[in-house]
């Protein structure tokens, strides 16, 4: 049966047929088929590569009906397409035909783009359109003990004109039936990756972005649910720019299309004669529901996205002090905050916004990276060295794609901002954007950036970006359609070279909080600040939203001043992230200093699991219960740690049904709650319990709030606890 591909990953197979005509469909996407010659004629009869093409004679038009990868304009299909070319002769026809595959070890990579890292091994898959004079090559690869693909696409033109590519994504996959799910992740500043679900049955869905980053608004995350099999599909994109997520069910095909890739609103890219355009990666991973999902999602980007150096190391406890201080600090202040950061136990000391130019607001000063020496006594150096004499590392905050009208640069640089040359830009938060196209833009980040670390000696880099483009325009680019993915290469480029000379320093990528949460920035900063928002009951819903589809040890969290709601309550609601403190510590009391410090030393003690153990979602904040509980396992289920959290309208309601799974259940395990210093001892309660029981049993945890009610330190919107199991030997 020479003419099936199937690509294996650890349980499933990704089958497609090639037909002795040339067509091509996908057969098959979803748990593993076993064996190599698995399929018979009669079993291709009755599978869905489409028996409508197989077993009526096709008719031209016909010919491309069937589920498949590759879709273009005036192939006989009418659905959204894998590519649009405006080729050499204006037309905008292609019909590409299956050329040959091959099985390659390891992986391709391509240069300036982040991708998974370590593919075991790669499927690559030719299509040409002789007429066009166009070569299609796409890459499948698989990983190790792990189930998601990984796809991109490669287009050569081999003509001596020239042909321009008005959309090139980056997956299609066909799947079949009309009736799917869709659970997208959505918000704004402050709300990011909301969960939404979708029906989607006829018509088209598309998830996207048009601010030129991967955005708050929308998340290239998604989770596809089939409505009659269950299965579950989900995809991502490792891509910081534009970006489009399209499903469309077209009821005459019977199937439903996906796409993802670079959104093509403005994108315009010319090939000449020879030249190539590769696409950023895409993913896809097919599992039997979210739980698995997600697992899948979280392994996938520790193992193949996060830099090896990080991707299994603790990160540190650190304070910031931005939330605590702002712009209003001096050298005195921060060494203030410092002292008391090594009394609560934390282990780095970042310092954000305010430290550079003569920036005392966010109206002035970005672009120029040298030290605010009056308000740094000297300079940063100074301020780093007294405060690693105290014992902490040290770590800075950065805007590198921002500009400022009042600086140094942009007075010497004016061309550097993004801007169209007569037109008034737009500022946000005051600011423009640097033009990232212009490779001298480039360096001088290159340069002036890694100078920062240099001196500063930081370990940590918070890489920030306030705003999101409205003025793309480069002097540079003849084609302003290449301007958005230019953009994007450019910053990688950026990143690339700081993270190659400095590549023990942890970056965190930052964008008006978690604006840029995507996988191709996670490629090179190991974690991403979740949200601006840190008040506990909005922070449960951004930070459940963004784990579906990301691990723990990629999400910035801190405890900061902005609630009302009890320290305790904030510590347990971010303790399962890349854990911090954002508040002036010299203006909290010895109560507060002292519960910091056993918080600390708690997260410390189990850090591990906290920030690396297998997260399960137990009850979604999303439902209207008003509970949200999470799980986080080690290894072979030794120990768990699980939050529970509730809000609460009226004193005296009826006791809350908690409901958790994942417990081995022949074991015993040892409960402890973690105790709160509000509360009376003997509700912290430790005792011993069957993971059957816990698995199994609708579970009250008797008056655990209790004491919270009839004190009315209820009326704080959630609260919650910690709970730690062990297993007994
Ligand atoms: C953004 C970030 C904050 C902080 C400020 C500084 O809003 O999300 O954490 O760094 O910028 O200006």
């Amino acid at each position: 049966m020479k003419n099936f591909i199937k690509l294996d990953t650890q349980n499933t197979s990704l089958v497609f047929f090639v037909a002795e005509d040339g067509r091509f469909s996908v057969v098959h996407y979803g748990k593993k088929v076993l064996g190599d010659n698995f399929l018979s004629e009669s079993a291709l009869e009755i599978l869905n590569a489409n028996s409508a093409v197989w077993n009526f004679s096709a008719s031209s038009d016909d010919l491309y009906g069937q589920p498949t990868i590759v879709s273009s304009v005036g192939d006989g299909n009418a659905m959204e397409q894998l590519l649009r070319v405006e080729n050499e002769d204006g037309s905008f026809v292609n019909r590409f035909v299956y050329d040959s595959h091959e099985f390659i070890e390891g992986g391709v990579t391509f240069d300036g783009l982040p991708g998974a890292r370590k593919p075991l091994k790669t499927l690559v898959i030719r299509f040409v359109d002789e007429f066009a004079k166009l070569t299609l090559e796409q890459f499948y690869s698989v990983f190790e003990n792990c189930d998601v693909i990984a796809v991109n696409q490669k287009i050569t033109y081999t003509g001596d004109k020239s042909v321009k590519l008005n959309r090139m994504m980056s997956l299609q996959l066909d799947l079949f039936g009309t009736e799917y799910d869709c659970v997208s992740f959505h918000g704004a500043w402050c709300r990011e990756r909301f969960r939404k679900e979708t029906h989607i049955s006829s018509g088209k869905f598309q998830v996207q972005s048009l601010s030129g980053t991967s955005s708050a608004m929308t998340n290239p995350f998604f989770i596809l649910k089939d409505c009659y099999s269950g299965k579950n599909f989900a995809f991502n994109f490792v891509y910081t720019g534009n970006h489009s997520e399209i499903v469309e069910s077209h009821f005459s095909e019977g199937n439903t299309r996906v796409l993802v890739g670079i959104n093509d609103a403005c994108f315009e890219w010319t090939l000449n004669n020879s030249e190539s355009f590769v696409t950023p990666q895409a993913i896809m991973v097919c599992a039997d529901n979210e739980k698995e999902i997600t697992a899948q999602m979280h392994k996938f980007v520790i193992n193949q996205i996060v830099d090896p150096y990080f991707a299994h190391k603790n990160r540190p406890v650190l304070v910031n002090n931005w939330e605590g201080t702002a712009f209003d600090f001096n050298a005195e202040k921060l060494v203030g905050i410092a002292k008391k950061a090594v009394e609560i136990g934390a282990e780095l000391f970042v310092l954000d916004d305010g430290w550079f130019g003569k920036r005392d607001s966010d109206r002035c000063s970005l672009g120029d990276w040298f030290d605010n020496v009056e308000k740094l006594d000297g300079g940063l150096k100074n301020v780093a060295d007294k405060i690693r004499a105290l014992g902490l590392d040290f770590g800075i905050w950065v805007e590198p794609e921002m500009i400022n009208e009042d600086s140094e640069l942009f007075r010497s640089h004016p061309e550097y901002a993004m801007a169209v040359p007569g037109r008034e830009p737009i500022r946000k938060r005051n600011q423009l954007m640097l033009d990232l196209v212009n490779p001298e833009v480039q360096q001088y980040l290159i340069d002036e950036i890694g100078d920062v670390i240099e001196r500063s000696g930081a370990v940590y880099v918070k890489w920030d970006s306030n705003r999101f483009m409205s003025d793309m325009y480069s002097p540079t680019l003849n084609n302003m359609g290449e301007y958005y993915h230019k953009y994007i290469l450019g910053l990688y480029r950026i990143i690339d070279a700081l993270k190659k000379r400095f590549p023990t320093v942890l970056f965190e990528s930052c964008a008006s909080g978690g604006a840029r949460f995507d996988l191709g920035l996670l490629y090179y900063m190991p974690q991403t600040w979740c949200s601006d928002m840190t008040e506990p009951w909005h922070r449960v819903h951004i930070q459940e939203g963004t784990l579906y589809g990301y691990p723990q040890s990629a999400i910035g969290a801190h405890v900061t001043a902005w609630s009302n709601n009890t320290i305790e309550n904030r510590f347990n609601v971010v303790s399962l992230g890349a854990f911090g403190y954002e508040l002036d510590l010299t203006k909290c009391s010895d109560e507060e200093i002292a519960i910091m410090k056993k918080q600390i030393e708690y997260y410390k003690k189990h850090r591990e699991l906290l920030q690396f153990g297998q997260y399960v979602l137990l009850d979604s904040v999303f439902d209207d219960r008003k509970t949200s509980s999470w799980a986080i396992f080690g290894e072979d289920k030794s120990e768990a740690m699980v939050f529970i959290g509730e809000t609460v309208e009226l004193w005296n309601t009826a006791t809350t049904k908690w409901n958790f799974t994942g417990f081995d259940d022949n074991a015993i395990y040892e409960m402890e709650v973690r105790s709160h210093f509000n509360v009376d001892e003997k509700f912290a309660y430790k005792g011993e319990v069957s993971g059957s029981v816990l698995n199994n049993c609708d579970l009250s945890f008797g008056n655990l709030f209790t004491q919270e009610q009839r004190s009315g330190l209820f009326t704080t919107n959630l609260t919650t606890r910690l709970i730690y199991f062990k297993k007994k030997a």
